[in-house]
């Protein structure tokens, strides 16, 4: 699946600006500046397929991104919470954002991206819930795992992991994940390929 060339296809304002629901999507969710973007990258071996920035708030649509004949398609949405932004700006993307995440029938399953050096956030349980109550199915994904020192990845690690139980239609397994030192990226692309 990984091994296709991957293209950007359309960035999309509105959710009537997306293309038809003809095929599945994964949709990569989280914070603005956690590292979606970069993570697409990495997935689908391209440097800049998905463009990312030190600065919050780099990526302003839903970026839809496909391969030929690969029967699914990724999207890149933007961050939520804080980002170097109007307050207007920021209200339409979490507009978009929510309306994506809860009204595509398409939608497989969304990767909710955490911060590893932080862990969760209060805009992150508030995705979770909204997520469990339109029972899409979304699994948890670490970022940055080669920042924080081995005993605090271990400590955001069994935080997360208390938090992804309390949520029913989180997937069990979080997935640890460096963009920038290649970890995890096998067995996230493997999860995303039995799909
Ligand atoms: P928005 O589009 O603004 O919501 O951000 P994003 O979630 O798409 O983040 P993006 O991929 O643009 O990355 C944000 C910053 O984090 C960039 O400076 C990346 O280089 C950095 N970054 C992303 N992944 C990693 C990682 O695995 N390790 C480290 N150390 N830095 C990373
Ligand atoms: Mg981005």
């Amino acid at each position: 699946l990984f091994a296709r060339p991957w293209q950007f296809i359309k960035g999309c304002v509105r959710v009537d600006d997306l293309p038809p629901g003809d095929r599945t999507e994964i949709a990569f969710a989280g914070r603005s500046n956690v590292g979606k973007s970069s993570l697409i990258n990495a997935l689908t071996n391209r440097v800049n397929l998905a463009r990312t920035s030190n600065t919050p708030g780099r990526t302003q649509e839903l970026n839809i991104f496909e391969a030929d004949d690969a029967p699914m398609r990724i999207v890149d949405m933007p961050g939520y919470g804080f980002a170097k932004a109007p307050k207007k700006t920021v209200e339409k993307w979490t507009r978009l954002i929510h309306s994506y995440l809860k009204g595509r029938a398409t939608l497989r399953r969304v990767f909710v991206l955490i911060d590893g050096r932080h862990g969760p956030k209060a805009a992150d349980e508030t995705v979770m819930n909204e997520l469990d109550t339109a029972a899409v199915s979304y699994q948890i994904v670490l970022t940055k795992a080669d920042k924080p020192k081995a005993g605090e990845l271990e400590r955001i690690q069994a935080k997360t992991a208390q938090m992804i139980a309390k949520h029913p239609a989180a997937h069990p397994e979080m997935i640890i994940t460096s963009s920038e030192k290649g970890v995890g990226i096998e067995e996230l692309r493997a999860t995303i390929a039995r799909f």
